[in-house]
C-alpha cells in the first residue's frame, strides 16, 4: 500500500495502473467498522481502490469539533492496509485549498435538497461536503465512489451533483453498519464515554425502528406514527441528556418531506446526547440490520 500526501504523486499513481476499474473511498478517517464495510465494497468492485483521508474543514460550522475531531493516522493507515487498500491519499490543508478557503469556487447543492434536517442545523455544510467530494473526484478520477447510506442527505446531495454535472462516475451507496444495540458505526461515537450516553445513543435507532413497527402495523400518516413513536421511545424522565433535533419522513432522493409513509419513505432523525450530534435514517422497506459489525470487528481489533 502506498501513502501520497500530494496531488501530483497520487495522479502519477493512478494514471500507471492499466484500469479503468478503480474505486474510490473519501473520508475523514477515525475509521471505523462502518468505513471497513465501505472499503471492502470498494474492494469487491474495484480492481484498485484508493482510500482518501482528509478531515475538510469547509464543512464545517464555527462552532463545530473541526478543532477535536479525532485523527488516529496510525490505527488508519494499519487498518487501509489490512483492508488491502492500494492507494491511500493523505493530503495536507494547503494541498486542498492552496489559496485558503476566503476566495474559492464553491459547489452549491439545491437549496431543496440542503435547507432542511442537517442543513438546518448546519448551514454551508453540504456546500463544504459537495465542493471537497468534486476536488477529490477531479483529483482521484475513479470509476465507482462509495459513500454510505447512514449519511442519507450527504447522499442525495453527491448522487444529485453527479447528474446535474454529469461526473463519469458510479456512486454506489452501502448499507449502514451497527453495533450490536444497533447504534449507527460513526466516529463521533468516540465522543460517547459514558454509559449512560451510550444508553441514549442507542434511542435513535429505536425511535426509527418504532416507526417501521408501526408503519408496518397499518399506520399511513407521517404525524401519527411519529407522536406515537416518540411517545414509546423517549420518555424524558429516563433520558435527560437525549435533545431530539428532528424525526422526519422524506421521500430519498427529492429529501421533501412526505405526510403519507410509503414503502420506500426514509425517515431520518438526528439528535444531540449531552454535547455530541448523532444522525441516523431507515427506509421502511429496508431489512432490519442490513448489516451487522460483526465479521469486521476483527480487523478493526488488530489495527
Ligand atoms: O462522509 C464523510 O466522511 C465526509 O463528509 C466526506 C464525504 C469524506 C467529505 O469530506
Amino acid at each position: 500500500m502506498r501513502v501520497v500526501e500530494t496531488i501530483t504523486e497520487l495522479r502519477t499513481l493512478r494514471n500507471a495502473w492499466p484500469t479503468d476499474n478503480v474505486a474510490f473511498v473519501p473520508t475523514m478517517g477515525a475509521l471505523h467498522a462502518g468505513h471497513a464495510s465501505l472499503i471492502e465494497m470498494a474492494r469487491q468492485i474495484g480492481s484498485k481502490v484508493i482510500v482518501s483521508i482528509f478531515v475538510n474543514p469547509l464543512q464545517f460550522g464555527p462552532k463545530e469539533d473541526f478543532k477535536r475531531y479525532p485523527r488516529p493516522r496510525e490505527n488508519d493507515l494499519s487498518l487501509c492496509q489490512e483492508l488491502g487498500v492500494d492507494l491511500v491519499f493523505y493530503p495536507k490543508e494547503d494541498e486542498l485549498y492552496p489559496n485558503g478557503m476566503e476566495i474559492l469556487t464553491v459547489i452549491e447543492p439545491p437549496p431543496s435538497l440542503t435547507l432542511q434536517l442537517c442543513g438546518a442545523s448546519r448551514p454551508g455544510h453540504f456546500t463544504g461536503v459537495a465542493t471537497v467530494v468534486l476536488k477529490l473526484l477531479n483529483i482521484v478520477q475513479p470509476d465507482f465512489a462509495v459513500f454510505g447510506k447512514k449519511d442519507a442527505q450527504q447522499l442525495a446531495v453527491i448522487q444529485r451533483m453527479v447528474n446535474d454535472l454529469n461526473l463519469p462516475v458510479t456512486i454506489l451507496p452501502a448499507p449502514t453498519v451497527r453495533e450490536s444495540d444497533g447504534l449507527a458505526m460513526s466516529s463521533r461515537n468516540k465522543y460517547l464515554v459514558s454509559a449512560s450516553d451510550r444508553q441514549q445513543a442507542r434511542l435513535l435507532h429505536r425511535l426509527l425502528q418504532n416507526v417501521r413497527q408501526l408503519y408496518q402495523q397499518g399506520m399511513e400518516t407521517t404525524q401519527e406514527a411519529f407522536a406515537l413513536a416518540q411517545e414509546q421511545t423517549l420518555d424524558e424522565s429516563l433520558y435527560p441528556d437525549f435533545q431530539l433535533e428532528y424525526l422526519a419522513a422524506v421521500h430519498p432522493e427529492t429529501f421533501q418531506p412526505v405526510e403519507l409513509l410509503e414503502p420506500d419513505t426514509l425517515i431520518l432523525v438526528a439528535a444531540k446526547v449531552g454535547q455530541t450530534r448523532l444522525i441516523d435514517n431507515l427506509a421502511l422497506n429496508e431489512a432490519p440490520s442490513a448489516t451487522s459489525s460483526g465479521d469486521l470487528h476483527h480487523l478493526l481489533q488488530s489495527g
